[in-house]
């Protein structure tokens, strides 16, 4: 029976959908930054590794769980818990990671505000003429880029409202590879960059000694779980409209790879082009704001690369947006028994209004750090948890099989429950430790 907002047509909708949820701003503003700074290459073995491990048993959990409910987050959260007749507890439990989502699709929004913003620039050339500083700092003041927010919630909401789910496929089958073909070409172009080797030495030389410090293995885990978007309730729904004839394990671990592939192309689109223009590599907003621009000002055909630049962020942060808007409004739906479009128009009320009050760079800052440091992991333990421990593995196995033409191996159960939910846990109270040491 299939979910009444509708289903994903077959394995590649399903697996765009999940890899537009999974390639964000994450890839883009975090992942070369911290590639180069935690021992370049050296840096690729935890991550590959946690990305390996998170994918095979963390997102196929979440879309196992979401298409044997039927629904998201919060009815998936039920369900686990009702079979140890502690339904109540997951009706309760199962807003955390769902008010998780709604944090970030706050913050999230406002960030893909001054994208469309400096895409805006970009097209006009006011980006690459001004000083990008202060470019950057007239959209972060109080109410700077109140247009660029509201367009960016108005879009979401537009693709929401207008065909469900067949609507989320068309716009991800349109946007990601548009994103990866945008991405490939500026990636080629910085390589013919004069200077541009230092950043391939920056990324790609393996410090070893960097392996030594907990730090790395920290970064590591907590980047893989934001990058795949494991918050134990954003990938829940898009496997709650997949239909069982498709092989969980497999679209997992599809997703997973282009994952680490948007983040390697970002990292070669984006570090190479820093060295070769001699300016010090940094992270977050002052990377893609006022870094980048600086860098578009100085190449040749600057503008017409910083359009695209800017372009494909835009389609990367929406296509994530997407998956959390629609995360909180199924559940809403499903909660309260409301239409589709009453739960979307709350869900983007809210993001917009709250997040207005949010608008400036510190205050944005704040709130996104405590969200991946502490909420992401939450949510992906308390899914973990849920799944693998309190509904079971022996019953999530039947769903995970489904659609697969062999059983899964005999190595699957030890690793998910033996390793993964262990690490999970692990990953938040070192989330906590580092809060509250840094
Ligand atoms: N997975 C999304 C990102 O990397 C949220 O930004």
């Amino acid at each position: 029976m299939n979910h009444k907002n509708g289903s994903f047509s077959g394995s590649m909708g399903f697996i765009l959908a999940c890899v537009g949820s999974a390639v964000g701003l994450g890839n883009i503003w975090l992942f070369p930054y911290r590639l180069g700074q935690y021992g370049g290459a050296a840096f690729l073995l935890p991550y590959l590794f946690f990305i390996c491990l998170f994918g095979l048993t963390g997102l196929s959990a979440e879309f196992a769980i979401g298409r044997r409910a039927r629904t998201g987050t919060l009815g998936s959260y039920e369900l686990c818990w009702s079979r140890r007749r502690l339904g109540s507890a997951g009706r309760i439990l199962g807003w955390i990671p769902l008010l998780g989502s709604l944090g970030i699709a706050i913050g999230y929004s406002i960030i893909i505000g001054w994208v469309l913003r400096s895409l805006g620039g970009a097209l006009t050339g006011a980006l690459l003429t001004q000083d990008s500083a202060s470019y950057f700092a007239e959209a972060t003041g109080s109410f700077g880029s109140l247009p660029w927010h509201f367009a960016v919630v108005v879009i979401t909401v537009l693709v929401l409202v207008t065909g469900s789910v067949s609507q989320i496929e068309r716009t991800n089958r349109v946007m990601m590879p548009v994103f990866f073909l945008l991405f490939t070409i500026i990636a080629i172009r910085v390589f013919f960059l004069p200077g541009s080797g230092a950043g391939y030495h920056f990324l790609f030389v393996p410090r070893w000694e960097a392996l030594l410090n907990v730090d790395t293995w920290v970064m590591a885990m907590g980047q893989a779980f934001f990058s795949l978007s494991i918050t134990g309730s954003g990938m829940i729904v898009y496997g709650s409209y997949l239909n069982s004839r498709e092989d969980i394990v497999g679209a997992s671990l599809r997703t997973a790879l282009f994952d680490t592939i948007a983040a390697l192309l970002s990292a070669l689109a984006i570090m190479p082009a820093v060295f070769a223009f001699r300016i010090e590599p940094g992270s977050g907003p002052s990377l893609m704001f006022i870094t980048i621009p600086k860098i578009f000002a100085q190449m040749p055909m600057g503008r017409f690369f910083a359009v695209l630049f800017f372009l494909s962020v835009a389609f990367a942060g929406i296509t994530s947006l997407i998956n959390m808007f629609e995360a909180v409004s199924e559940s809403l739906q499903h909660r309260f028994g409301i239409s589709r479009r009453t739960a979307v128009a709350f869900c983007s009320v809210i993001c917009f209004a709250v997040g207005v009050f949010l608008e400036p760079e510190a205050k944005v800052g704040g709130c996104m750090d405590f969200i991946t440091i502490l909420i992401v992991p939450f949510g992906a333990v308390l899914g973990a948890i849920s799944v693998y421990y309190i509904y079971g593995y022996r019953e999530i196995r039947k769903e995970l099989e489904t659609g697969r033409s062999r059983p899964l191996p005999g190595w699957f159960g030890g690793i998910a429950c033996g390793l993964y939910v262990p690490l999970t846990v692990l990953v938040f109270i070192l989330g906590i430790i580092y809060k509250g040491i840094g």
